[in-house]
């Protein structure tokens, strides 16, 4: 059998060079394949024996094959150490230096309005309030009727709610449905507090959205008046934003309750702020749930959570908590 021609061996070993060097799959193969073709001891070495036993007028040829390739098994090496991501082609062996921090894993946060929503319901529960919830898709006589909202109010347009289309349902309009709701399935005397989403189909805009939330607060008793209303409040608000915080209750009219009140708050360096309603239970709320109101009285109120937060972080633009954007959700973190 006549001797193979040194070119021919190049080949064939540039080849299998290659492939070895494309199929390792990580940092440390890739080491193992470096020593194996570029090492001291390794394929290519051994390739320079064929330089020396050329004819004298073919070595040339042979020295220019054999460093070709090295240096194209070279560069190989390179691109593959840096697709791996490991720091190989120096030399020496694969350097991992454990010292160093490690990647931590991307985890996940809570919403900041969620993160809210538990702050504020966590402060009312130290007030006595116990939390409880109510479903988002309503029927007429919790969102309207048993609140003294009768069929002909505005309220109650099509314009104003998103009505279920061929169903007596909507999705709730406010949070004040989960009174009628407690009152329904609980005796006085009663304290809950119950946080929420409502939706209205207003038009978007930085301070309004067709889906918010809010925490309705109850309490029914014997004997309470406005002033526990107040107070209630007052305590509530220095509980979240200290004791400098102003509390302005405004004359207003609210169906289920009356006397009714704007909420108005006040902290900081920033004017009054309006962020929901109150007032005491109207007699004709308890009668739609069967209370007597000549034996209990009650108070309510329903805050908006994003007008508390929006105030409270300085958040411009009620459409950023939907956005989804984690430079924006970051920040409240
Ligand atoms: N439900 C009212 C709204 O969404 C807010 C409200 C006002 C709630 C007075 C109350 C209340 O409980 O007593 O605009």
């Amino acid at each position: 059998m006549p001797a193979q021609d040194p070119l021919e061996i190049i080949l064939e070993v540039g080849e299998e060079c290659r492939r070895a060097l494309r199929d390792a799959g990580d940092a440390t193969s890739l080491q193992a394949v470096r020593q194996d073709v570029l090492g001291r001891k390794g394929r290519l070495a051994a390739l320079t024996d064929l330089i020396k036993q050329a004819p004298k007028e073919r070595k040339g040829e042979v020295g220019q094959a054999v460093n070709g390739l090295k240096k194209e098994l070279t560069d190989l090496l390179e691109e593959r150490t840096s697709a791996l991501g490991a720091g190989v082609a120096s030399g020496g062996s694969a350097s991992v230096d454990v010292t160093l921090p490690g990647t931590s894993p991307d985890v996940g946060a809570l919403h900041p309005l969620t993160k809210i929503e538990r702050h504020l319901v966590r402060v009312l529960a130290s007030l006595g309030f116990e939390v409880t919830e109510g479903p988002e898709i309503e029927d007429e006589f919790h969102n309207f009727e048993a609140l003294n909202i009768p069929g002909h109010h505005p309220a109650r347009d099509e314009s104003e709610n998103f009505y279920l289309r061929g169903l007596p349902h909507l999705l709730r309009s406010q949070t004040s449905t989960v009174q009628i709701r407690t009152m329904e399935a609980n005796p006085p005397p009663i304290r809950v507090c119950a946080p929420g989403r409502v939706f209205r189909p207003d038009t978007v805009d930085a301070t309004h959205h067709y889906m918010f939330h809010q925490v309705e607060g109850l309490a029914v008793d014997r004997g309470i008046t406005m002033a526990d209303l107040k107070t209630t409040l007052l305590i509530f608000f220095k509980a979240l934003f200290g004791d400098d915080v102003g509390l302005r209750l405004r004359p207003s009219f609210f169906p289920f309750t009356e006397p009714s009140a704007e909420v108005d708050v006040h902290f900081g360096k920033k004017g009054w702020v309006e962020i929901g309603g109150c007032g005491m239970v109207d007699p004709n709320v308890f009668r739609s749930v069967g209370i007597d109101p000549d034996e209990w009285t009650g108070f309510a109120f329903g805050l908006g959570i994003e007008r508390l937060a929006m105030r409270q972080f300085a958040v411009p633009d009620i459409r950023y908590f939907t956005e989804n954007d984690v430079r924006f959700l970051k920040q409240l973190d």
